[in-house]
């Protein structure tokens, strides 16, 4: 019987394949039973219409050749023919894309019913800006969202500096918020992320109403678009790293938790602790609230560092 895509889209290897995982986060050990896995997937239309970097394809194709090559076993003709293929086209030249797997057991055999595709730049930073890729907490916040849709059920729910999109494409498609605001201050990540839910309307529902918002925590204070309408929830991934928008960026956490309703969620990665004290410090210092901090304990969502997660509320 033929490889079945539902088989494939619940191997490991595939859904890091299938994001573009850096290659040294990747377990190779068992490549040669999960080859023709990889070469279904590549062979797949939505890979030709929304490619991989073209340079990573070529790299993890090589990197299994070689895997598989020291173990002394028989590669594939197919494979070789790939690595070539790719090997001739590669290029720089976007657009690229990643595509990635959120739910932990897929029963769907359709690629594009089990995959939200984003658009990235291959650069952390590029354009100024770091909301052009996706970032380890935006992939743990968009898992999260998947997993506990009950609370965010019904609720008017803003994201901060939502880049790409990923966190709240998964809320809107897999959680029933009443609306969701993406916001976010760059025109490029604005554009970038409208082109992503334009992508993923195409295979997915988007359960509610959602808007695309320009907003920088810098001007928080003259603001009066959230005057009529406070959100149920704020959702934040990856935007505790620059000290120097800690203040700005507590200060809107403060704006929204004025009413005393308004709940907080912060999805981080933990890359340097003291980036993380002077957040707080900074929070505390403006905001009289309830802390609570988890550390993110689904696997499958993180790579090299841990991501915890924020969650606070307004004391009363
Ligand atoms: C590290 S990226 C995280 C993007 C996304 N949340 C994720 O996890 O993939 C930080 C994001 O915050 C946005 N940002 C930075 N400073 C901002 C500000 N002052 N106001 C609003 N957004 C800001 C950036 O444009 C970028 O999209």
């Amino acid at each position: 019987m033929g490889i079945m895509m539902v088989d494939c889209l619940n191997n490991d290897t595939v859904r890091q394949f299938l994001c573009a995982t850096q290659l040294a986060a990747i377990n190779l050990k068992n490549i040669s039973k999960e080859v023709d896995f990889i070469l279904m997937i590549l062979s797949h239309p939505i890979l030709k219409k929304y490619p991989l970097k073209t340079t990573y394809i070529t790299r993890f194709l090589k990197a299994i050749i070689s895997q598989m090559e020291n173990s002394g076993i028989e590669l594939p003709d197919e494979l070789y023919l790939k690595y070539v293929e790719f090997i001739q086209k590669e290029s720089n030249e976007g657009p690229f894309y990643k595509h990635y797997v959120l739910d932990n057991d897929i029963i769907s055999n359709e690629l594009v019913e089990s995959v939200i595709t984003i658009q990235e730049s291959i650069s952390i930073v590029s354009q100024g800006t770091t909301g052009l890729c996706t970032w380890q907490a935006g992939i743990a916040l968009s898992c999260w969202c998947f997993k506990n849709q009950d609370k965010l059920k019904d609720k008017f729910i803003i994201e901060l500096g939502c880049g790409t999109g990923l966190s709240g494409i998964s809320a809107c498609i897999n959680c029933r918020p009443s609306e969701y605001w993406f916001t976010d201050c760059h025109t490029t990540v604005l554009n970038t992320l409208r082109h992503n839910t334009q992508i993923n309307e195409t295979h997915h529902k988007f359960n509610c109403k959602y808007d695309i918002v320009q907003f920088s925590w810098n001007d928080i204070e003259g603001l009066k678009m959230f005057e009529k309408k406070k959100p149920d929830l704020i959702l934040a991934a990856d935007v505790i790293f620059d000290h120097t928008m800690f203040e700005p960026l507590c200060s809107s956490l403060r704006y929204f938790t004025n009413n005393n309703t308004t709940e907080i969620l912060l999805f981080c990665t933990l890359r340097n602790p003291e980036t993380y004290t002077k957040f707080l410090e900074t929070l505390r210092k403006k905001c009289d609230i309830y802390l609570f901090m988890f550390k993110n304990n689904n696997k499958r969502c993180s790579r090299k560092n841990f991501t915890y997660f924020f969650f606070f509320s307004r004391k009363v």
